[in-house]
């Protein structure tokens, strides 16, 4: 055949099959971007994972311990599973890699069956993250601010709110001493940074012997009991659809979390009745002036008075548990190290004198007591899991491809634990945050993770450190603590690690 009628004919036949032939190339270029990318994805390393339950019989009663020793095996990022959901676990410096660097990637919140019934379903907490959500979390956090450091008059009111609710603690933990020698302060304590919550949140502070608070102060255990990181109805939602125990947990919780928020709507509704134009006694006021004006943020997102009670109870409900928790931590350490209770007791005593009581005005010149909060936080680390993530797009970290929608852990008390930042970490030792000069090391305090970063960093953390600065430096000024027998240190897991129950013995200091 002749060269032009050969290529007359090459040219004849692309011409009919061009399609085919422009399929088929396009095919092959999209398998073999599949292979290459698969071939290049690492995959998560991570423990094997059993039909049906995944990993979920190895967590055991202290999953952040779980996943430490794992983090040493596997490495920071691992993946478990957890029913059939992955969940990816991070651990050390990940937290920071993921949180900060790449914040939006893992500030979305996984659709877990529980979340769905906590604030009228519409908290911020346990919401995703969204153009809804930036708003809603927005608001919440300037009026928090506003009663924390934002505002010298409302500073004052948490002042008096912890000084007036401290002398009646102290007067209860006088009639048990002298009434049975040791007691539990346990519920005490929890009343107590309750109270100065709601003072906070309503105006209103409750007798201990008040049934109603008791009850909604109660609810607190079973809640951070169900949405603690590696909650059985979380994973496996099918278990809530027949008749077993962990079905008949979840219709509590469900249970509690409405009782919760009727206890809430009331309060709104009570605030309404009896609030006057300009004059903001609360943060349930700050809330209804802000949100019945309408709070905008991208075109077509603007939050209205339907916020308010979400909000409120995210307020009361993410405050008062991991605050009374704290509280219980340091009275816990106080009589487990008495020579640590006495070099507090020292330093206040030094700065203060006895003719006044503590004051915010003193803590810059009580490093140590700052530095017994601090390693209180690091040592217990009392949220040692955060509330769970997820990726709100397909992301990496290390390397490793993480989809859109995947379950993220958050092991915070693996950083505070780490043997490579922390010298003999399973030790309680204040002196750890203080320099050459006995001043507080802010590079060091800054390395405890009980807080979480990023984009879903807690909002109360000043009002926090805040108010346990004041716990501390008021109940060492003004008491003694002692114990009869060494108590553990042992606790259960839960969204907060609460230390078993202990007793103690009261007296007042001259
Ligand atoms: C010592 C006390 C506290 C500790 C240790 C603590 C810790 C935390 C942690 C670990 C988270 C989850 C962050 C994450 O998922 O990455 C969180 C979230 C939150 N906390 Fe706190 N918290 C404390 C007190 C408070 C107080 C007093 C308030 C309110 C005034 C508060 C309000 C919130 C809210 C609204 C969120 C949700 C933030 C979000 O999802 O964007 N917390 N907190």
């Amino acid at each position: 055949m002749a060269l032009p009628e050969m290529i007359t004919n090459l040219l004849q036949l692309s011409k009919d099959n061009i399609l085919l032939l422009l399929l088929a190339v396009l095919i092959a270029i999209h398998l073999i971007t599949d292979l290459v990318r698969h071939w290049s994805a690492r995959t998560l390393p991570g423990p094997f994972p059993w039909p049906i339950v995944g990993n979920a019989a190895q967590i055991g009663s202290y999953p952040h311990i779980y996943f430490t020793r794992m983090a040493q095996h596997y490495g920071d990022v691992f993946q478990i599973k957890l029913g059939n959901r992955t969940v990816v676990v991070l651990n050390g410096d990940a937290i920071r890699q993921a949180l900060v660097q790449k914040g939006v990637d893992f500030a979305g919140r996984p659709d877990f069956a529980s979340f769905r019934f906590i604030s009228g379903g519409r908290s911020i907490a346990f919401g995703n993250y969204s153009e809804w959500w930036k708003v809603h979390r927005r608001v919440a956090h300037a009026t928090v601010r506003k009663f924390t450091t934002g505002n010298p008059d409302t500073k004052n009111t948490i002042e008096n709110h912890v000084v007036s609710e401290v002398k009646e603690l102290i007067s209860l933990f006088m009639r048990e001493t002298s009434a049975h020698g040791y007691f539990q302060p346990h519920q005490y304590l929890v009343m107590s940074m309750a109270n100065i919550f709601s003072a906070l949140c309503f105006g209103k502070r409750y007798s201990y012997d008040d049934v109603e608070f008791q009850q909604v102060v109660g609810r607190n255990d079973k809640f951070t009991k169900t949405v603690g990181a590696g909650s059985i109805v979380d994973v496996m939602p099918w278990l809530q659809f027949f008749p077993n125990p962990i079905k008949t947990l979840f219709d509590q919780f469900k249970e509690l979390n409405s009782e919760f928020y009727e206890f809430i709507l009331a309060k709104v509704v009570e605030n309404r009745r009896t609030m006057e134009p300009s004059i903001v006694r609360d943060m349930t006021d700050a809330l209804i002036m802000t949100l019945d004006r309408g709070m905008t943020g991208t075109p077509g997102v603007t939050l209205d008075e339907k916020y308010v009670p979400p909000t409120v109870a995210d307020i009361f409900g993410a405050s008062q548990d991991t605050t009374s928790t704290a509280l219980q931590w340091i009275v816990l350490l106080l009589v487990r190290y008495p020579d640590i209770q006495k070099k507090l007791q020292e330093e206040v005593e030094k700065v203060v004198g006895r003719n006044r009581l503590p004051s915010f005005q003193d803590q810059q010149h009580l490093p140590y007591v700052m530095a017994f909060i601090y390693e209180m936080m690091r040592f217990s680390s009392f949220v040692p899991v955060t509330i769970p993530h997820s990726t709100t797009t397909d992301t990496s970290i290390d390397g490793y491809p993480i989809p859109k929608g995947t379950v993220v852990f958050i092991n915070q008390w693996s950083l505070n634990h780490d043997p490579k930042k922390w010298d003999q970490p399973e030790v309680f030792n204040p002196q750890r945050f203080l320099d050459e000069e006995g001043e507080l090391n802010k590079d060091i305090t800054g390395n405890v993770l009980i807080f979480s970063m990023g984009k879903r960093r807690c909002i109360g953390e000043e009002l926090s450190k805040m108010q346990l600065f004041l716990f501390t430096t008021l109940l060492t000024h003004q008491c003694h603590f002692t114990v009869d027998k060494q108590p553990s240190l042992d606790c259960m897991y839960g969204l907060t690690l609460k230390p078993n129950p202990f007793q103690i013995s009261v007296t007042l200091r001259a």
